[in-house]
């Protein structure tokens, strides 16, 4: 790879509207048939300000495409036991395909406890145990739709993953373990870093492939960056600018970097608009997959 003058933008927004629009002509030939939309529940507790822009977001694009969106939203307060029973009747209930719960949850309550309520062939988030277990064997099964959204992208622009070294900086479940294995799935060479990784820049600047999903706003500068690197940034973060307005960024420094690259994904308008596309995607697969079974 040799560093590019000006780098590809690899356009998540894109790609995500023509997947919404295939998806969305799917839906409105398939719905007659089984005589029922694709339906998906979305379980919000709290009221995290990020969490509540992410639900609409994806009730919004539900909306937008045909899939009925059965919003769960619950006050802070609400109990274990009383999430676990909504979640035990979606999973009875014939009209729901998908069921998500959002996080991060309120601390009183157990994540993976809720996770493992939800039934495995509902799970459009991929985080179930049985999914994630799918995952690790390289068998078919739900996949996690941010790290599904970030391989869907590379295949688009027919970026050779084989034998290249990537970098997944976030070892998160959400995202940085699912990732990880979906790239060792293409035979990349995949290294994890995290907060005890030692010598963190001589690592990054290995990576043909580096994906930053920590968290933290504008981490990765252009000297940890191996020129003509692809760059992947999974990060959403809100900064406040010195004239007191607020600006979205990545983990990535992108005016820093982008010229390095070969190519890069923006924020916003990368990994987002694809984390909703995979979620309504799985939703339709499971949709289709309880059709095909008779329920
Ligand atoms: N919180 C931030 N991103 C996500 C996501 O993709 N799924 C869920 N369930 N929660 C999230």
């Amino acid at each position: 790879m040799s560093p590019a003058a000006s780098p590809q933008i690899l356009d998540g927004k894109a790609l995500a509207q023509k997947m919404q629009g295939e998806l969305q002509a799917e839906i409105a030939t398939l719905a007659p048939q089984v005589s029922r939309a694709p339906g998906l529940a979305v379980l919000m507790v709290g009221e995290n300000p990020a969490s509540a822009v992410y639900v609409r977001n994806k009730e919004l694009a539900c909306e937008k495409i045909g899939i009925n969106s059965f919003g769960c939203h619950f006050p802070e307060h609400t109990s274990q036991e009383e999430l676990e029973a909504v979640i035990q009747d979606l999973n009875q209930d014939p009209r729901v395909d998908g069921i998500l719960v959002q996080l991060p949850l309120p601390p009183h309550l157990d994540a993976v406890a809720l996770l493992h309520t939800i039934a495995p062939e509902k799970d459009a988030d991929g985080l179930h145990p049985v999914n994630l277990g799918h995952l690790v064997r390289g068998e078919a099964g739900l996949r996690s739709c941010t790290p599904a959204g970030v391989m869907r992208l590379l295949t688009e622009y027919n970026l050779e993953l084989a034998g290249k070294t990537a970098v997944v900086l976030g070892r998160s479940i959400l995202v940085g373990k699912p990732l990880a294995l979906m790239l060792l799935e293409k035979n990349a060479t995949v290294t994890i870093a995290h907060s005890h990784t030692r010598n963190l820049a001589d690592l990054t600047r290995q990576a043909d492939i580096l994906v930053a999903a920590i968290g933290k706003p504008q981490l990765v500068t252009a000297d940890m960056v191996k020129p003509g690197a692809i760059v992947i940034d999974v990060g959403i973060n809100r900064i406040s600018l010195p004239d007191g307005k607020a600006k979205l960024v990545g983990d990535v420094d992108f005016d820093t970097v982008a010229p390095l690259a070969s190519y890069i994904t923006p924020v916003p308008g990368g990994i987002g608009p694809m984390t909703v596309a995979m979620l309504l995607q799985n939703t339709v697969a499971s949709y289709l997959k309880q059709w095909a079974a008779g329920t």
